[in-house]
């Protein structure tokens, strides 16, 4: 249990193991945060993992007993915030279960229960008796259900999926926690998992401009207090695919033929001044390569041919970001072959499936030799911008 403010507490759960978030590389693992208020009537907001109902529920009972819970707030029905709720709901069977219409169709449709339900839409107020809860729905920021509640007494946002990290900590607040380390995380989570919805979180900050906020209380990671301004900056920059000026060389080899090419066009990037990642996805994991691309202007994908088409590596890759659908990007493909040399057309392909600005590729048979090179950098220092 943690006190946020008189009468608030944050009662969630600490997933200290967690590595792996459907694909997403959790290197610092989550919480699951729910939040409890204590008023004239007394709510929870959100749920954790049903493998953290026991440690939400000790928090909980830390305040008040749990038959006590008038409003189950479920902001989101994905199971990471709703998988305590059947537990939750056992302790208290007289809470109404409040969420949008789009959680109220779904929530049954996970637990097969038939829980009583108050549905609220964006501008409906929840009296709980000295304060209040606003609901704005934020649909697809994550799912069509989404939305955050907000306290005006108390200048609270629950925002739900919306500004979270995925970090296990002891420390609650944002000020307790190093600042670089939680804004690179926060990217992490952007680029992994909101990105695809950048339209609608638009549209959700341009809600949330209008509301006066002293605290960000996330469904996953730190509590933002001190950095408010910093995280809303960067989600309107994120947002609109705003990029830097920054390559990213993203490419498997076979007999470093590609590897070869991979330097020649590091080489371009260098010698025009423009800031560039090698990133072998050998040694780099994807989600760890989206959080560099949230913010890169160049994305050049290089593959060899194999069996008439790209490596694995690449596939799982190139699958991955047209999923995450970042715009507004310059694409290249490039790579080497023996035979056949289909790699380089299918990597186009995907990039230019993106909507990405396609660079002339680089194709090249075999090993290239130190002429090749050259020839390679000087064309991709054509196509590019800088000094
Ligand atoms: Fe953290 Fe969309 O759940």
């Amino acid at each position: 249990m943690k006190k946020i403010k008189k009468g608030i507490y944050w009662v969630g759960g600490i997933d200290w193991d967690l590595r792996n978030f459907h694909g997403y590389l959790t290197q610092r693992g989550s919480t699951y945060n729910s939040y409890l208020i204590v008023d004239e009537k007394i709510a929870l907001i959100d749920n954790v993992k049903y493998y953290l109902a026991e440690e939400q529920i000790a928090r909980i009972s830390e305040i008040i007993d749990p038959q006590k819970i008038d409003y189950i707030i479920q902001n989101h029905i994905e199971m990471d915030h709703s998988g305590s709720l059947p537990n939750i709901k056992k302790l208290a069977p007289k809470a109404k279960i409040v969420a949008s219409p789009k959680g109220v169709e779904g929530i049954p449709k996970h637990y097969k229960q038939n829980w009583d339900f108050l549905e609220v839409r964006s501008g409906e107020t929840l009296n709980l008796g000295k304060r209040n809860l606003q609901f704005v729905q934020t649909p697809m920021v994550h799912w069509p259900d989404n939305m955050v509640s907000y306290c005006p007494e108390e200048k609270i946002l629950f925002s739900n999926d919306a500004f979270g990290q995925h970090i296990a900590s002891s420390e609650r607040f944002d000020d307790e926690y190093p600042f670089n380390i939680l804004m690179n995380e926060a990217a992490k989570y952007y680029a992994n998992i909101v990105l695809p919805y950048s339209r609608q979180v638009k549209k959700a900050l341009e809600v949330v401009s209008k509301l006066e906020i002293d605290t960000i209380c996330p469904s996953h990671g730190l509590i933002w207090q001190k950095n408010i301004p910093e995280i809303l900056t960067a989600y309107e920059k994120w947002s609109s695919n705003q990029t830097d000026k920054k390559a990213l060389i993203i490419y498997d080899t076979m007999w470093n033929s590609t590897k070869k090419i991979a330097y020649a066009i590091q080489s371009a990037f260098d010698e025009k001044g423009i800031h560039n990642q090698m990133l072998n996805l050998q040694y780099n994991h994807i989600s760890d390569i989206m959080t560099e691309l949230l913010t890169a202007e160049y994305i050049c994908v290089g593959s060899p041919t194999l069996n008439n088409n790209i490596l694995p590596t690449v596939a799982a890759f190139l699958t991955y970001l047209k999923g995450l659908a970042p715009k507004d990007r310059i694409g290249l493909a490039f790579g080497s072959y023996g035979w056949g040399g289909q790699s380089v057309g299918i990597i186009e392909k995907e990039l230019s499936a993106c909507g990405f600005e396609m660079m002339d590729n680089i194709r090249l048979q075999y090993i290239p030799d130190e002429e090749e090179m050259q020839k390679v950098k000087e064309k991709i220092k054509n196509q590019i911008g800088g000094k």
